[in-house]
């Protein structure tokens, strides 16, 4: 695996690659890498001739009082594990190389609709810095197609709206969700957590598959079962920000019947640490 930092690198690789035809996969990432990003390299290793990861904890997305300093930073281990997935370039640039003139004054992208609901609501700004830094690697990598992982639902529909607004000609996968053993969805802030607040999180995840459970069995309304579902989160330790079951394709509220293509979506904070999770239901 090769590893540059500059663009210009970057370009003489990308450029190399695609004059000889082959298919580039991009995974773009903010390292600390898990599981679940091991499997988005997997799936862009299966599907394209060369796969560029990139590894950039991201200024823009995170708003004033979020963990942007402490995000844990593991370059070594992120190097071993992508080589060993099979990554054949990592891009890790410093932040004044994606933001040449200062990331407060950066242009911006956004995505309308998306970016002010759910978790664009409860994080100001957050997904105009994914959409900004996602626009950029696509500039730069020019990849016939980029994976993302579902766990971040409303960003895997940002990207998706941003790739088709801004005419981007890339496929975006989205992965499916990676699970520890008891559910709990894997993600870099899981390490934050202390040992009962990981056993804890597994309530998550049965709590959005009990969401779908009622809903099969038509014995509650969606506005109902989002309720009672905060309720068991709560139970469990957790300050549910929102556990919601919207339209899988837009997150819009469903009309009462609906029983396809939703998706129950919910972010819950225990102690110092915010988790997201999701389920799609087909009912
Ligand atoms: O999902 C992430 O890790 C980040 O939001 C992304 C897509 C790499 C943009 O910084």
């Amino acid at each position: 695996m090769e590893i540059v930092t500059r663009t210009s690198e970057l370009h003489a690789w990308v450029a190399a690659a695609a004059r000889s035809g082959q298919r580039i996969g991009l995974v773009p990432t903010m390292g600390n890498l898990h599981a679940g990003h091991h499997s988005l390299i997997d799936i862009a290793r299966a599907r394209s001739d060369v796969v560029v990861a990139s590894v950039f904890v991201n200024p823009t997305q995170f708003g004033p009082n979020e963990d942007f300093t402490r995000y844990p930073r593991t370059p070594d281990a992120d190097m071993a594990g992508l080589s060993a997935h099979g990554c054949d370039l990592l891009f890790m640039p410093a932040v004044d190389v994606l933001y040449p003139n200062g990331s407060d004054h950066a242009v911006r992208v956004s995505v309308p609709a998306l970016d002010n609901i759910l978790e664009g609501a409860i994080r100001p700004g957050h997904f105009d810095g994914v959409a900004t830094v996602v626009a950029k690697l696509f500039n730069l990598v020019r990849p016939d197609l980029a994976v993302f992982g579902q766990k971040d639902y409303q960003q895997l529909l940002v990207i998706r709206r941003l790739a088709q607004d801004m005419g981007y000609p890339i496929e975006i996968v989205g992965a499916p969700i990676v699970r520890e053993s008891n559910g709990l969805a894997m993600s870099s802030r899981n390490q934050y957590l202390t040992a009962d607040e990981r056993k804890a999180a597994g309530t998550i995840h049965a709590t959005l598959q009990w969401i779908g459970q009622q809903l099969a069995t038509k014995s509650m309304s969606i506005a109902a079962v989002e309720r009672e579902a905060s309720l068991r989160l709560e139970a469990a330790g957790f300050v549910p920000d929102y556990t919601v079951v919207r339209r899988a394709e837009d997150l819009r509220v469903a009309e009462p019947g609906t029983t396809s293509a939703l998706v129950a979506l919910t972010a819950a904070r225990v102690g110092s640490t915010r988790l997201i999770d999701n389920l799609l239901l087909d009912l």
